[in-house]
């Protein structure tokens, strides 16, 4: 036997959820999967650019940060929404995921750790082993709604920790970063010099009109080396087109290093296709429509939800302000696995609140871009089995 990284060295195990959904897909029994959250499988709008048709789609004239063409477009795009961004100070690569793997790079040594958010979408853990890079959960405090406790994210900090990871608003938890701990989180990465790296790829979905709320954190003059990154799978909700982009911010003389070096980690792949980023300007072009379309979706989906919440039933719907999924608080008896379990035999399939790091409680994930039918649909039985689950116990307080 040939010998491998631990580092690739992930669980293959499925877990009991996992094959009792092969099970039930075995079985050709009919499933309400509110856990899709693929743009592309849901029926939102999508244009018709005609990726290869446009001119010189073929052609190969590489620049490591990106096509300064779509890099202008997409400086004009965002600056739309916060401070005056220079395309100089963006780079494309082919995922938001990429690009993490190319800060991990950039700023970390094999030992190193970087901060993330718990709970929150299970990605950064992989990325960072992939890189050799150690992760350090800080809390989230279900108290503030899943908010940020910046006083937390100082504690966490260790000696080797070389950034804090952000997501705004968080996924799955839908909670948008405000002004006042943006400032205080800026104010501790540059004290710490620790760089703060902040994920927006769901900050075009708000639901609802928040005061003091950090709608983007690209093109602010912010004291630490700031990192910003969205791409084209949530911005337009096109997952298979593969561009992301990462905008560098901070004082002058850290940012111009980390351009010029991570201009040098994006010439090692040179990922992004020729096609994509020249089509980039009619590409953003159609983003509006595809949110207006996904947050009316998520907003009727939602509205739905608390709608079919019997008064003084025994879970809730978390509070949040943005994003593609919402959160349920179960109770903690017979708790998230047997929930879910539960759940598929009544035919809906949802996920558990461990496979996001919840703790302090049970919860569930619902993806509220599920078409409006199947997740009216799921309403009946989810009540009935959520109701069942919590006979004869406390309700939750949320
Ligand atoms: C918070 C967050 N960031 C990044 C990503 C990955 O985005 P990309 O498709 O650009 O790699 C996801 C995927 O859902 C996500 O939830």
């Amino acid at each position: 036997m040939s010998r491998f990284s631990p580092r690739s060295d992930f669980s293959r195990t499925p877990n009991a959820l996992a094959e009792a959904l092969t099970r039930r897909r075995a079985s050709q029994l009919p499933l309400l999967d509110l856990t899709d959250s693929n743009p592309t499988r849901v029926g939102l709008p999508s244009p018709d650019v005609g990726l290869l048709r446009t001119p010189g789609a073929m052609g190969y004239a590489p620049e490591p940060a990106g096509l300064s063409s779509a890099r202008e477009a997409l400086a004009a795009h965002l600056s739309r929404r916060g401070g005056a961004l220079l395309p100089e100070h963006l780079v494309l690569s082919a995922s938001t995921s990429e690009a993490y793997g190319w800060l991990f790079k950039l700023l970390c040594e094999p030992g190193d750790d970087v901060l993330v958010p718990a709970p929150c979408y299970p990605l950064f853990e992989h990325l960072a082993r992939l890189e050799g890079v150690q992760t350090r959960p800080y809390r989230l405090p279900l108290a503030h709604g899943f908010g940020l406790d910046v006083a937390e994210v100082e504690a966490t900090l260790g000696p080797r920790t070389r950034a804090v990871l952000v997501v705004n608003p968080g996924n799955p938890t839908g909670h948008f970063l405000h002004e006042g701990e943006l400032a205080a989180l800026a104010d501790v990465c540059a004290r710490r010099e620790v760089a703060l790296v902040v994920d927006e790829v769901f900050s075009d979905f708000p639901w609802d009109v928040e005061e003091g709320r950090v709608d983007t954190v690209a093109g602010r003059a912010l004291p630490a080396l700031t990192f910003t990154l969205s791409g084209l799978s949530k911005v337009v909700g096109l997952p298979g087109l593969k561009l992301g982009w990462t905008h560098v911010g901070g004082p002058a003389a850290a940012r111009d290093e980390a351009l010029a070096r991570l201009e040098w980690v994006a010439d090692a792949y040179l990922s992004v296709g020729t096609p994509v980023q020249l089509a980039l300007p009619s590409l953003l072009a159609h983003a509006a429509d595809f949110q207006a379309a996904a947050v009316a979706r998520v907003r009727e989906n939602r509205k739905r939800l608390s709608a079919a919440r019997p008064a003084g039933a025994c879970w809730d719907v978390v509070p949040a302000h943005g994003g593609w999924s919402t959160v349920l608080r179960i109770p903690r008896e017979p708790g998230e696995e047997a929930t879910c379990l539960a759940l598929l035999d009544a035919g809906v399939l949802v996920q558990p609140g461990y496979f996001y790091d919840f703790t302090g409680g049970a919860f569930l994930v619902l993806s509220l871009l599920t078409p409006p039918g199947d997740f009216a649909a799921a309403l009946a039985p989810l009540t009935r089995v959520l109701g069942a689950a919590g006979e004869g116990g406390p309700g939750p307080s949320v």
